[in-house]
């Protein structure tokens, strides 16, 4: 550890002993050092590791995963993220935040940063003005080593490439979506393929497949377990392309029966390590495809709603082929996510991934109103502020629309990877942090990006009578808000009124805030999991996506 790093962490661990419990206040402090402390270690490893040259499975017998990631759910939950090997642990253990290491201690600790996790950000009561009290003086130094501890970590993290570390999965997504969408009618096919053509951001399957390398290998022989219970290559048949088929037996079932008959050319999908050992299933790299296939139908379904000219760089699919087409390829994609979800034979995967469709279709109906009329949210007597419900209510819409999908295929991820239950739970709670914070910053973004950065005009969501959390917080300030808001800016000049409103406004900086309460919490549920280059690399994913401007 360089001395800059051991200045670092010492000053963070004086400030950190001024808290009685300090885990409880700041845990992303916490895994700010921890993190500081492994990613040299780490570092080190793995390049001892890919110059593995027996690739296949080396994850299985190289002493550093052995050390880094406990082998049985006893393991795990004994040691917490602190590592068995001797010399890993001389490095962050011996010197560790922790003067009394102890499994117990470690122990509390975890439990203290979950308590934490799951307390609710109160997005009403976000303040710009820190309270002036001496008693916080300690606390403004922490913050600004906590920053400088941070971008050490920042620019650690940023050596893993989240995107090289699935490569290979994800440079196979198009192509096995493809497959997944054949069908025997060429412009069905068309229509369904027409946004593959362009590639999207892939957040959700990079997301996924991350959280697969994490935990796979967590529990003692997971992937084996798994492959005794599984016939993976049902994964990968085709569904059958000619009617013909359907004749003499239901539709579903011969869906089924034929996928489960029918020999495959194609070649099936081999997990391989990667360099840094990690495996992701095939079970995991089909639960990935169908997170962008879900995405993507609804893409399909809100341009419609939204009218929207461009997606991708292209023409949206209503525009091409007109809004009856365009309704029944959305339809389609999610048929065919629905089979491909129901070949992972995982009942409560399928059950997660059908609520996220449930979720998706009622947080868009939930945003056709800015506040809640029918439970009494506003009245016409209280239109001068949002009240906490208003702040509910759009947050509740923006689970319900993006943190659902993240939250419950990051969890099915886990469920794939026989993770332990707590750790199932980790991943929902880091995945809907995370999908909240990243609608939150498509929020900013859309006040502060231009149409050359996001590809669309500045303003958008509330030239859709859309208001989201910039225009509630500048409604603390503004009354007149109000009026506009329930009116969904449909009177002449409402937008363009609303619009400088909100930049006259705190609005902007308590977005922000909100956004990294939201990040903070994401960043501190992954240090519940054992340290790997992919938990590096999804927080490192997490901090590129808060801070991301396009
Ligand atoms: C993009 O929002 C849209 C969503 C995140 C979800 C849309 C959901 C539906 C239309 C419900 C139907 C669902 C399915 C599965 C068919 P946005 O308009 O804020 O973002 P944009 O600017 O990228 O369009
Ligand atoms: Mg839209």
């Amino acid at each position: 550890m360089s001395n800059l790093r051991k200045a670092a962490s010492n000053a963070i661990q004086r400030f950190l002993d001024y808290f009685p419990d300090p885990s409880k206040y700041r845990p992303l402090a916490r895994f700010a050092v921890e993190n500081l402390k492994i990613s040299q270690s780490i570092k080190r490893n793995s390049e001892a590791l890919s110059q593995n040259s027996d690739n296949e499975l080396a994850y299985k017998n190289d002493d550093f995963l052995k050390a880094s990631i406990p082998t049985s759910h006893s393991d795990y939950t004994k040691t917490g993220f602190l590592p068995t090997n001797p010399q890993f642990r001389t490095e962050i253990g011996e010197n560790s935040l922790f003067p009394h290491n102890t499994h117990s201690y470690i122990h509390k600790k975890h439990d203290l940063i979950a308590e934490w996790i799951k307390e609710p950000v109160i997005a009403s009561t976000i303040d710009l003005k820190k309270p002036i009290d001496s008693k916080y003086d300690a606390i403004k130094s922490f913050e600004f080593s906590i920053k400088e501890a941070s971008n050490l970590v920042k620019n650690d993290i940023n050596k893993v490439d989240p995107f090289k570390l699935v490569a290979s999965e994800l440079g196979g997504l198009t192509d096995n979506i493809s497959r997944i969408l054949e069908t025997g009618n060429p412009k069905l096919s068309k229509v369904v393929r027409h946004y593959f053509q362009a590639t999207g951001k892939q957040i959700r399957p990079l997301v996924v497949l991350l959280m697969s390398q994490v935990v796979n290998g967590i529990t003692h022989n997971s992937s084996s377990a798994n492959s005794e219970k599984i016939d993976y290559s049902v994964i990968d048949k085709s569904v059958p392309k000619d009617i013909e088929f359907d004749k003499e037996s239901s539709i579903r079932d011969s869906v089924i029966r034929e996928a489960l008959s029918h020999s495959l050319n194609k070649n099936l999908y081999n997990p391989t390590t990667n360099s840094n050992g990690s495996i992701v299933l095939p079970t995991q790299r089909r639960l990935a495809e169908i997170t962008e296939l879900i995405h993507t139908a609804s893409l399909v379904h809100d341009d419609i709603i939204d009218g929207s000219d461009t997606r991708r760089g292209i023409p949206t699919s209503h525009q091409v082929f007109g809004n009856k087409m365009s309704v029944l390829a959305g339809d389609f994609l999610l048929a065919r996510a629905s089979v491909s979800l129901a070949r992972l034979r995982n009942p409560e995967v399928v059950e997660l991934l059908a609520t996220v469709i449930m979720d998706l279709v009622e947080g868009e109906f939930k945003q056709l109103k800015n506040i809640n009329t029918e439970n009494g949210d506003v009245t016409y007597s209280n239109l001068n502020s949002p009240n906490e419900e208003s702040f509910n209510y759009y947050l509740q819409k923006t689970y319900l629309k993006t943190s659902s999908l993240f939250a419950k295929s990051i969890r099915a991820s886990a469920i794939l990877g026989n993770a332990p239950d707590h750790l199932v739970e980790m991943a929902f709670v880091f995945g809907r942090n995370l999908g909240t914070a990243f609608q939150l910053v498509d929020d900013l973004l859309d006040f502060t990006s231009s149409k050359k950065q996001t590809g669309k005009p500045v303003g958008a969501d509330l030239n859709l009578g859309i208001a989201t959390a910039p225009v509630l917080y500048a409604w603390q300030e503004f009354p007149e808000l109000g009026e506009l808001i329930k009116r969904k800016f449909s009177n002449e000049n409402d937008a363009e009124t609303a619009y400088k409103l909100v930049i006259n406004s705190q609005g902007l900086q308590k977005t922000r805030l909100l956004v990294e309460a939201y990040a903070e919490k994401a960043m501190a549920s992954l240090s519940l999991f054992p340290p790997s280059q992919s938990r590096q690399a999804l927080l490192n994913l997490t901090h590129s996506l808060i801070f991301r401007t396009k």
